[in-house]
Protein backbone atom coordinates (compact mmCIF):
# COMPACT_ATOMS: atom_id res chain seq x y z
CA UNK A 1 0.00 0.00 0.00
CA UNK A 2 1.39 3.44 -0.64
CA UNK A 3 1.68 6.13 2.01
CA UNK A 4 -1.25 8.36 2.01
CA UNK A 5 -0.03 11.72 0.95
CA UNK A 6 0.68 14.33 3.60
CA UNK A 7 -2.23 16.68 3.84
CA UNK A 8 -1.24 19.93 2.47
CA UNK A 9 -2.07 23.05 4.94
CA UNK A 10 -1.48 25.40 2.59
CA UNK A 11 -4.23 24.48 0.55
CA UNK A 12 -4.10 25.36 -3.21
CA UNK A 13 -5.97 28.16 -4.69
CA UNK A 14 -8.41 27.47 -7.92
CA UNK A 15 -5.53 28.01 -10.19
CA UNK A 16 -5.05 27.46 -13.78
CA UNK A 17 -2.86 25.23 -15.28
CA UNK A 18 -0.60 25.78 -18.34
CA UNK A 19 -2.53 23.72 -20.62
CA UNK A 20 -5.76 25.04 -19.45
CA UNK A 21 -4.38 28.75 -19.83
CA UNK A 22 -3.59 27.63 -23.63
CA UNK A 23 -6.88 26.49 -24.05
CA UNK A 24 -9.16 29.80 -22.75
CA UNK A 25 -11.30 31.00 -25.70
CA UNK A 26 -11.78 34.61 -26.30
CA UNK A 27 -14.74 34.83 -24.35
CA UNK A 28 -12.89 33.55 -21.19
CA UNK A 29 -9.66 35.65 -21.77
CA UNK A 30 -12.01 38.95 -22.24
CA UNK A 31 -13.76 38.21 -18.73
CA UNK A 32 -10.02 37.46 -17.05
CA UNK A 33 -8.91 40.80 -18.68
CA UNK A 34 -11.45 42.59 -17.73
CA UNK A 35 -11.28 40.84 -14.28
CA UNK A 36 -7.67 41.22 -13.64
CA UNK A 37 -5.94 43.44 -16.37
CA UNK A 38 -6.98 46.50 -17.77
CA UNK A 39 -11.18 47.17 -18.26
CA UNK A 40 -10.17 50.17 -19.90
CA UNK A 41 -8.22 48.94 -22.50
CA UNK A 42 -10.51 46.43 -24.01
CA UNK A 43 -12.48 49.15 -25.30
CA UNK A 44 -9.75 49.87 -27.78
CA UNK A 45 -9.22 46.52 -28.69
CA UNK A 46 -13.10 46.31 -29.48
CA UNK A 47 -12.98 49.21 -31.24
CA UNK A 48 -10.23 47.52 -33.57
CA UNK A 49 -11.53 44.43 -33.61
CA UNK A 50 -8.15 42.43 -31.47
CA UNK A 51 -10.79 41.16 -28.66
CA UNK A 52 -12.08 39.06 -31.38
CA UNK A 53 -8.98 37.06 -32.18
CA UNK A 54 -6.95 34.26 -30.47
CA UNK A 55 -3.41 33.84 -31.67
CA UNK A 56 -2.76 30.15 -31.18
CA UNK A 57 1.27 30.32 -33.19
CA UNK A 58 3.39 32.75 -34.72
CA UNK A 59 6.54 32.05 -37.38
CA UNK A 60 8.44 34.46 -39.22
CA UNK A 61 5.98 37.26 -40.46
CA UNK A 62 3.08 35.66 -39.33
CA UNK A 63 0.70 35.04 -36.46
CA UNK A 64 -2.04 31.97 -36.87
CA UNK A 65 -5.24 32.96 -34.84
CA UNK A 66 -7.62 29.96 -33.69
CA UNK A 67 -9.03 29.61 -37.41
CA UNK A 68 -6.20 28.80 -39.04
CA UNK A 69 -5.87 32.17 -40.50
CA UNK A 70 -2.57 34.11 -41.03
CA UNK A 71 -2.06 37.77 -39.95
CA UNK A 72 0.64 39.39 -41.81
CA UNK A 73 2.46 41.50 -39.34
CA UNK A 74 3.68 44.60 -39.85
CA UNK A 75 3.14 46.10 -36.83
CA UNK A 76 6.20 43.95 -35.45
CA UNK A 77 5.48 44.89 -31.35
CA UNK A 78 6.92 48.21 -32.20
CA UNK A 79 10.25 46.83 -33.38
CA UNK A 80 10.95 44.17 -31.17
CA UNK A 81 10.72 41.53 -33.77
CA UNK A 82 13.69 41.97 -35.78
CA UNK A 83 13.86 38.41 -36.47
CA UNK A 84 10.28 37.27 -36.59
CA UNK A 85 8.27 35.53 -34.68
CA UNK A 86 9.80 31.99 -33.21
CA UNK A 87 12.92 32.07 -35.31
CA UNK A 88 14.45 28.61 -35.60
CA UNK A 89 17.80 29.80 -34.95
CA UNK A 90 16.88 31.46 -31.32
CA UNK A 91 14.92 28.47 -30.24
CA UNK A 92 17.53 26.06 -30.80
CA UNK A 93 19.72 28.20 -29.12
CA UNK A 94 17.04 28.71 -25.75
CA UNK A 95 16.32 24.85 -26.21
CA UNK A 96 20.38 24.02 -26.09
CA UNK A 97 20.61 26.12 -22.65
CA UNK A 98 17.63 24.58 -21.14
CA UNK A 99 18.52 20.89 -21.50
CA UNK A 100 22.59 21.72 -20.59
CA UNK A 101 20.85 23.26 -17.32
CA UNK A 102 22.89 26.31 -17.34
CA UNK A 103 23.24 28.69 -14.62
CA UNK A 104 20.33 31.32 -14.93
CA UNK A 105 20.30 33.98 -12.14
CA UNK A 106 23.79 35.59 -12.36
CA UNK A 107 24.35 37.71 -9.21
CA UNK A 108 27.02 35.53 -7.57
CA UNK A 109 29.10 34.13 -10.20
CA UNK A 110 30.55 35.71 -13.32
CA UNK A 111 28.15 34.56 -16.31
CA UNK A 112 30.15 33.60 -19.58
CA UNK A 113 26.91 34.20 -21.45
CA UNK A 114 26.42 38.03 -19.76
CA UNK A 115 30.00 38.91 -20.63
CA UNK A 116 29.96 37.23 -24.48
CA UNK A 117 27.06 39.46 -24.82
CA UNK A 118 29.13 42.33 -23.34
CA UNK A 119 31.87 41.86 -25.68
CA UNK A 120 29.38 41.30 -27.98
CA UNK A 121 27.59 44.71 -28.23
CA UNK A 122 30.81 46.82 -27.33
CA UNK A 123 31.70 45.15 -31.07
CA UNK A 124 28.51 46.05 -33.01
CA UNK A 125 29.06 49.56 -31.49
CA UNK A 126 31.39 52.04 -32.89
CA UNK A 127 34.12 54.23 -31.03
CA UNK A 128 34.03 53.64 -27.46
CA UNK A 129 30.68 52.93 -27.17
CA UNK A 130 32.14 49.74 -24.76
CA UNK A 131 30.38 49.19 -21.28
CA UNK A 132 27.29 47.50 -20.66
CA UNK A 133 24.63 47.39 -18.55
CA UNK A 134 22.10 44.76 -18.78
CA UNK A 135 18.58 45.04 -17.80
CA UNK A 136 15.04 43.47 -18.61
CA UNK A 137 13.67 46.60 -20.78
CA UNK A 138 13.54 49.54 -22.84
CA UNK A 139 12.74 51.44 -19.83
CA UNK A 140 15.22 49.89 -17.39
CA UNK A 141 18.17 50.17 -19.86
CA UNK A 142 17.20 54.21 -20.42
CA UNK A 143 16.75 54.46 -16.24
CA UNK A 144 20.16 53.35 -16.57
CA UNK A 145 21.69 55.52 -19.38
CA UNK A 146 20.05 58.79 -17.86
CA UNK A 147 22.08 57.61 -14.06
CA UNK A 148 25.20 56.76 -15.99
CA UNK A 149 25.18 60.61 -17.77
CA UNK A 150 24.11 62.37 -14.46
CA UNK A 151 26.67 60.50 -12.87
CA UNK A 152 29.86 61.48 -14.82
CA UNK A 153 28.23 64.96 -15.07
CA UNK A 154 28.83 65.93 -11.37
CA UNK A 155 26.40 67.29 -8.99
CA UNK A 156 26.64 70.70 -10.25
CA UNK A 157 25.08 69.74 -13.79
CA UNK A 158 22.32 67.52 -13.14
CA UNK A 159 19.88 68.84 -15.63
CA UNK A 160 18.61 67.20 -18.66
CA UNK A 161 17.64 68.41 -22.37
CA UNK A 162 14.76 66.29 -23.84
CA UNK A 163 12.28 66.46 -26.59
CA UNK A 164 8.93 67.23 -27.48
CA UNK A 165 7.07 64.27 -28.33
CA UNK A 166 9.98 61.99 -27.01
CA UNK A 167 9.22 58.79 -25.60
CA UNK A 168 11.91 56.89 -23.41
CA UNK A 169 9.74 54.82 -21.08
CA UNK A 170 6.92 54.93 -18.56
CA UNK A 171 9.30 53.97 -15.23
CA UNK A 172 9.27 57.51 -13.49
CA UNK A 173 13.10 58.62 -14.34
CA UNK A 174 12.51 58.22 -17.68
CA UNK A 175 8.94 59.34 -17.56
CA UNK A 176 10.48 62.64 -16.57
CA UNK A 177 11.59 63.14 -19.52
CA UNK A 178 9.21 61.45 -21.66
CA UNK A 179 6.69 64.05 -23.49
CA UNK A 180 3.34 62.39 -23.19
CA UNK A 181 0.56 63.95 -21.29
CA UNK A 182 -1.24 60.61 -21.70
CA UNK A 183 1.71 58.79 -19.60
CA UNK A 184 3.07 61.01 -17.45
CA UNK A 185 -0.90 61.87 -15.69
CA UNK A 186 -0.69 63.67 -12.74
CA UNK A 187 2.61 62.13 -11.61
CA UNK A 188 5.24 64.29 -9.27
CA UNK A 189 8.13 63.98 -11.99
CA UNK A 190 11.54 64.70 -11.95
CA UNK A 191 11.67 68.78 -11.88
CA UNK A 192 15.61 69.44 -13.64
CA UNK A 193 14.47 68.46 -16.93
CA UNK A 194 14.19 70.96 -19.99
CA UNK A 195 12.24 70.47 -22.74
CA UNK A 196 13.12 71.35 -26.51
CA UNK A 197 11.45 70.98 -30.13
CA UNK A 198 12.91 67.57 -31.78
CA UNK A 199 15.50 68.66 -34.35
CA UNK A 200 15.66 72.40 -33.02
CA UNK A 201 19.51 72.98 -32.98
CA UNK A 202 19.33 76.55 -32.26
CA UNK A 203 16.94 76.19 -29.08
CA UNK A 204 20.14 73.25 -28.04
CA UNK A 205 22.17 76.12 -28.67
CA UNK A 206 20.51 78.13 -26.23
CA UNK A 207 19.69 75.98 -23.42
CA UNK A 208 23.21 74.92 -23.67
CA UNK A 209 25.03 78.26 -23.75
CA UNK A 210 22.83 79.95 -21.11
CA UNK A 211 22.17 77.17 -18.55
CA UNK A 212 25.35 75.67 -17.13
CA UNK A 213 23.64 73.00 -14.85
CA UNK A 214 22.46 71.42 -18.02
CA UNK A 215 24.74 67.84 -18.63
CA UNK A 216 22.71 65.60 -20.17
CA UNK A 217 20.99 65.82 -23.61
CA UNK A 218 18.43 62.83 -23.92
CA UNK A 219 16.73 62.14 -27.30
CA UNK A 220 15.37 59.23 -29.52
CA UNK A 221 17.58 59.26 -33.07
CA UNK A 222 14.25 58.69 -34.78
CA UNK A 223 11.13 59.67 -32.58
CA UNK A 224 9.35 56.55 -32.90
CA UNK A 225 6.31 57.46 -30.34
CA UNK A 226 6.00 60.61 -31.92
CA UNK A 227 5.27 59.37 -35.43
CA UNK A 228 8.13 58.65 -36.95
CA UNK A 229 10.13 61.40 -36.87
CA UNK A 230 13.81 62.18 -38.05
CA UNK A 231 16.26 65.51 -38.34
CA UNK A 232 18.58 65.72 -40.70
CA UNK A 233 22.48 64.70 -40.70
CA UNK A 234 23.65 68.70 -40.05
CA UNK A 235 21.61 68.18 -36.82
CA UNK A 236 23.39 65.41 -35.40
CA UNK A 237 26.40 66.61 -36.26
CA UNK A 238 26.48 69.91 -34.98
CA UNK A 239 24.65 68.67 -31.78
CA UNK A 240 27.57 66.47 -31.22
CA UNK A 241 29.71 69.46 -31.76
CA UNK A 242 27.63 71.39 -29.13
CA UNK A 243 28.07 68.38 -26.37
CA UNK A 244 31.70 68.55 -27.04
CA UNK A 245 31.87 72.34 -26.79
CA UNK A 246 29.35 72.92 -23.57
CA UNK A 247 31.07 69.42 -21.84
CA UNK A 248 27.27 68.21 -21.88
CA UNK A 249 26.72 63.97 -22.61
CA UNK A 250 24.45 62.62 -25.40
CA UNK A 251 22.30 59.91 -24.86
CA UNK A 252 21.15 58.01 -27.86
CA UNK A 253 17.91 56.40 -27.06
CA UNK A 254 18.16 53.34 -30.10
CA UNK A 255 15.55 51.52 -28.30
CA UNK A 256 13.22 51.50 -31.46
CA UNK A 257 14.76 52.53 -33.66
CA UNK A 258 18.39 50.72 -32.83
CA UNK A 259 19.32 46.60 -33.97
CA UNK A 260 19.22 47.32 -37.73
CA UNK A 261 16.21 49.05 -38.05
CA UNK A 262 16.69 51.82 -40.10
CA UNK A 263 19.02 49.99 -42.45
CA UNK A 264 22.46 50.72 -40.21
CA UNK A 265 23.16 48.31 -36.68
CA UNK A 266 22.46 52.21 -35.06
CA UNK A 267 20.22 54.75 -36.73
CA UNK A 268 22.91 57.58 -35.47
CA UNK A 269 25.53 55.38 -37.74
CA UNK A 270 23.83 57.24 -40.65
CA UNK A 271 25.19 60.50 -39.85
CA UNK A 272 28.67 59.46 -38.83
CA UNK A 273 28.77 60.32 -35.11
CA UNK A 274 28.96 58.71 -31.82
CA UNK A 275 26.78 59.95 -28.73
CA UNK A 276 28.40 59.21 -25.57
CA UNK A 277 25.33 57.05 -24.45
CA UNK A 278 23.15 54.63 -26.10
CA UNK A 279 20.90 51.90 -24.93
CA UNK A 280 18.60 49.64 -26.70
CA UNK A 281 15.71 46.76 -25.71
CA UNK A 282 13.24 45.37 -28.08
CA UNK A 283 14.34 43.28 -30.93
CA UNK A 284 17.92 42.59 -28.76
CA UNK A 285 15.64 40.11 -26.98
CA UNK A 286 15.49 38.32 -30.41
CA UNK A 287 11.31 38.47 -29.99
CA UNK A 288 11.75 35.56 -27.20
CA UNK A 289 13.58 37.56 -24.32
CA UNK A 290 12.92 40.68 -22.21
CA UNK A 291 16.32 42.34 -22.58
CA UNK A 292 17.48 45.53 -22.20
CA UNK A 293 21.18 46.96 -22.52
CA UNK A 294 22.68 50.41 -21.77
CA UNK A 295 26.26 50.88 -23.68
CA UNK A 296 28.30 53.89 -22.32
CA UNK A 297 31.92 54.64 -23.33
CA UNK A 298 34.24 54.00 -20.93
CA UNK A 299 35.84 56.95 -19.58
CA UNK A 300 31.89 57.95 -18.78
CA UNK A 301 31.21 54.56 -17.59
CA UNK A 302 34.40 54.54 -15.57
CA UNK A 303 33.66 58.53 -13.93
CA UNK A 304 30.41 57.20 -13.10
CA UNK A 305 31.43 53.42 -11.58
CA UNK A 306 34.68 52.90 -12.27
CA UNK A 307 35.88 52.71 -8.54
CA UNK A 308 35.44 49.79 -5.85
CA UNK A 309 33.34 52.74 -3.40
CA UNK A 310 30.81 53.33 -6.74
CA UNK A 311 31.16 50.27 -8.81
CA UNK A 312 27.59 48.84 -7.04
CA UNK A 313 25.51 52.01 -7.02
CA UNK A 314 23.65 51.00 -10.31
CA UNK A 315 25.23 47.07 -10.39
CA UNK A 316 22.68 44.95 -12.10
CA UNK A 317 19.72 44.33 -11.11
CA UNK A 318 18.63 40.12 -10.19
CA UNK A 319 17.53 39.58 -13.67
CA UNK A 320 20.16 41.44 -15.40
CA UNK A 321 22.42 39.32 -17.67
CA UNK A 322 20.05 36.29 -17.00
CA UNK A 323 21.10 33.39 -18.38
CA UNK A 324 18.70 32.40 -21.00
CA UNK A 325 17.94 36.21 -22.33
CA UNK A 326 21.32 36.55 -22.75
CA UNK A 327 21.65 33.59 -24.93
CA UNK A 328 18.64 34.95 -26.77
CA UNK A 329 20.48 38.34 -27.49
CA UNK A 330 23.42 36.73 -28.16
CA UNK A 331 22.06 34.58 -31.10
CA UNK A 332 19.92 37.09 -32.19
CA UNK A 333 23.27 39.32 -32.53
CA UNK A 334 24.34 37.10 -34.55
CA UNK A 335 21.42 35.62 -36.82
CA UNK A 336 20.75 39.81 -37.52
CA UNK A 337 24.19 39.40 -39.01
CA UNK A 338 24.55 36.01 -40.25
CA UNK A 339 21.23 37.03 -42.32
CA UNK A 340 22.35 40.22 -43.66
CA UNK A 341 19.05 41.38 -41.97
CA UNK A 342 20.33 44.71 -41.62
CA UNK A 343 20.98 45.24 -45.40
CA UNK A 344 17.68 43.54 -45.74
CA UNK A 345 15.64 46.50 -43.83
CA UNK A 346 17.83 49.01 -46.31
CA UNK A 347 16.57 47.54 -49.27
CA UNK A 348 13.44 45.98 -48.93
CA UNK A 349 12.32 49.05 -46.58
CA UNK A 350 13.40 51.56 -49.30
CA UNK A 351 11.01 49.32 -51.56
CA UNK A 352 8.11 49.70 -49.26
CA UNK A 353 8.74 53.14 -48.81
CA UNK A 354 8.59 53.63 -53.09
CA UNK A 355 5.18 51.78 -53.12
CA UNK A 356 3.77 53.69 -50.18
CA UNK A 357 4.68 56.71 -52.19
CA UNK A 358 2.90 55.32 -54.92
CA UNK A 359 -0.35 54.64 -52.99
CA UNK A 360 0.23 58.44 -51.53
CA UNK A 361 0.05 59.63 -55.27
CA UNK A 362 -3.13 57.96 -56.02
CA UNK A 363 -5.03 59.08 -52.60
CA UNK A 364 -3.82 62.38 -51.39
CA UNK A 365 -7.23 62.94 -49.91
CA UNK A 366 -6.54 60.28 -47.23
CA UNK A 367 -2.85 60.16 -46.84
CA UNK A 368 -1.30 63.28 -46.33
CA UNK A 369 2.81 62.08 -45.83
CA UNK A 370 4.74 59.02 -45.81
CA UNK A 371 8.44 58.82 -44.50
CA UNK A 372 10.96 57.05 -42.26
CA UNK A 373 14.16 54.98 -43.23
CA UNK A 374 14.50 50.97 -43.40
CA UNK A 375 11.79 49.42 -41.84
CA UNK A 376 10.45 52.29 -39.56
CA UNK A 377 7.83 53.67 -41.68
CA UNK A 378 5.31 56.16 -40.97
CA UNK A 379 2.34 56.83 -42.64
CA UNK A 380 0.10 60.51 -41.90
CA UNK A 381 -2.81 60.71 -42.57
CA UNK A 382 -5.54 63.79 -42.94
CA UNK A 383 -7.63 64.95 -40.43
CA UNK A 384 -10.82 63.42 -40.79
CA UNK A 385 -12.58 66.47 -42.41
CA UNK A 386 -9.88 67.23 -44.86
CA UNK A 387 -10.62 63.23 -46.00
CA UNK A 388 -14.31 64.07 -46.25
CA UNK A 389 -16.27 65.54 -49.26
CA UNK A 390 -15.93 69.24 -49.53
CA UNK A 391 -19.04 69.74 -48.47
CA UNK A 392 -18.97 68.47 -45.00
CA UNK A 393 -15.33 69.60 -44.03
CA UNK A 394 -16.21 73.08 -42.90
CA UNK A 395 -18.95 70.75 -40.11
CA UNK A 396 -16.19 67.99 -39.28
CA UNK A 397 -13.59 70.13 -38.95
CA UNK A 398 -14.54 71.59 -36.01
CA UNK A 399 -14.98 67.46 -34.56
CA UNK A 400 -11.01 67.17 -35.95
CA UNK A 401 -9.43 67.37 -32.76
CA UNK A 402 -11.58 64.63 -30.82
CA UNK A 403 -11.24 62.63 -34.19
CA UNK A 404 -8.03 62.82 -34.22
CA UNK A 405 -6.70 58.64 -34.89
CA UNK A 406 -9.84 57.57 -35.92
CA UNK A 407 -9.15 57.42 -39.89
CA UNK A 408 -5.87 55.40 -39.31
CA UNK A 409 -8.20 53.46 -36.62
CA UNK A 410 -10.54 52.69 -39.06
CA UNK A 411 -8.29 51.65 -41.89
CA UNK A 412 -6.21 49.45 -39.39
CA UNK A 413 -9.59 47.99 -38.39
CA UNK A 414 -10.41 46.75 -41.71
CA UNK A 415 -7.12 45.93 -42.78
CA UNK A 416 -7.08 43.39 -39.72
CA UNK A 417 -10.62 42.11 -40.34
CA UNK A 418 -10.75 42.04 -44.51
CA UNK A 419 -7.15 41.14 -45.12
CA UNK A 420 -5.25 39.88 -42.16
CA UNK A 421 -2.86 42.29 -41.64
CA UNK A 422 -1.36 43.87 -38.51
CA UNK A 423 -0.33 47.98 -38.21
CA UNK A 424 0.83 49.31 -35.39
CA UNK A 425 -0.83 53.58 -33.78
CA UNK A 426 1.15 56.02 -32.51
CA UNK A 427 0.40 57.58 -29.21
CA UNK A 428 1.72 61.18 -30.02
CA UNK A 429 0.12 61.67 -33.33
CA UNK A 430 -2.86 59.58 -33.59
CA UNK A 431 -3.10 60.16 -37.20
CA UNK A 432 0.33 58.27 -37.28
CA UNK A 433 -0.25 54.25 -38.63
CA UNK A 434 3.26 52.88 -37.72
CA UNK A 435 5.34 50.43 -39.63
CA UNK A 436 7.47 47.98 -38.02
CA UNK A 437 7.78 44.57 -39.72
CA UNK A 438 10.37 41.92 -39.33
CA UNK A 439 13.67 42.71 -40.91
CA UNK A 440 13.27 39.23 -42.18
CA UNK A 441 10.39 40.84 -44.61
CA UNK A 442 10.42 40.45 -47.97
CA UNK A 443 9.50 42.27 -51.73
CA UNK A 444 6.39 39.59 -51.90
CA UNK A 445 5.11 40.62 -48.09
CA UNK A 446 5.29 44.12 -49.47
CA UNK A 447 3.11 43.55 -52.48
CA UNK A 448 0.74 41.84 -50.06
CA UNK A 449 0.63 44.44 -47.59
CA UNK A 450 0.26 47.51 -50.40
CA UNK A 451 -2.73 45.58 -51.85
CA UNK A 452 -4.55 44.88 -48.44
CA UNK A 453 -3.83 48.92 -48.07
CA UNK A 454 -4.84 49.84 -51.57
CA UNK A 455 -7.76 48.24 -51.65
CA UNK A 456 -9.04 49.62 -48.36
CA UNK A 457 -8.43 53.03 -48.94
CA UNK A 458 -9.91 52.65 -52.71
CA UNK A 459 -13.43 52.04 -50.76
CA UNK A 460 -13.31 56.05 -50.44
CA UNK A 461 -14.01 57.63 -47.11
CA UNK A 462 -17.40 57.30 -47.04
CA UNK A 463 -17.31 53.11 -47.39
CA UNK A 464 -14.26 52.84 -45.02
CA UNK A 465 -16.47 54.92 -42.34
CA UNK A 466 -19.56 53.17 -43.60
CA UNK A 467 -17.81 49.40 -42.83
CA UNK A 468 -16.07 50.34 -39.47
CA UNK A 469 -19.53 51.30 -38.03
CA UNK A 470 -21.33 48.32 -39.54
CA UNK A 471 -18.10 46.20 -38.29
CA UNK A 472 -19.13 47.72 -34.34
CA UNK A 473 -23.05 46.85 -34.66
CA UNK A 474 -22.30 43.50 -35.76
C1 LIG B 1 12.42 54.89 -27.90
C2 LIG B 1 11.96 54.06 -26.74
N1 LIG B 1 12.60 54.13 -25.58
C3 LIG B 1 12.25 53.40 -24.53
C4 LIG B 1 11.17 52.55 -24.58
C5 LIG B 1 10.77 51.75 -23.39
O1 LIG B 1 10.94 50.39 -23.60
P1 LIG B 1 10.13 49.30 -22.77
O2 LIG B 1 8.70 49.34 -23.22
O3 LIG B 1 10.81 48.00 -23.11
O4 LIG B 1 10.29 49.64 -21.33
C6 LIG B 1 10.45 52.44 -25.77
C7 LIG B 1 9.29 51.56 -25.86
O5 LIG B 1 8.47 51.63 -26.74
C8 LIG B 1 10.85 53.23 -26.88
O6 LIG B 1 10.19 53.17 -28.05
Amino acid sequence: MPAEAPRASTPKPALLSVEEAKALDVSRMTELFLRHLNPGQLHFMKLLGFHKVKIERAEGMYYYDQNGRAILDFFGGFGSLALGHNHPRILAARRKFQEEHRQEIAIAFMSQYATALAHNLAACSPGDLDMVFLGSSGSEAMEAAVKVAERAAGPKRPKIVYAENSFHGKTKGVLSITDGALYRGDFKLVDHTVRVPFGDIAAIEHAFRTDPEIGTIVLETVQGGGGIIQADAAFWQRLRQLCDQYGVLWVADEVQCGFGRTGKFYAFEHYGVVPDVTALAKSLGGGKSAVGAMIAKRDVYMKAYGSPKTAMIHAMATFGGIGEACVTAIEAINTLYDENLIDNSAEVGGYLLERLKELQARYPSLLKEVRGQGMMVGLEFHDFSQAMPMVLRPLIGMLDDKLKGSLPGFIGSHLLRDHGVLVAFTEYNRNVIRLEPPLICERQHVDAFIKALDEVMARGIVKIVKDFIAAQVK
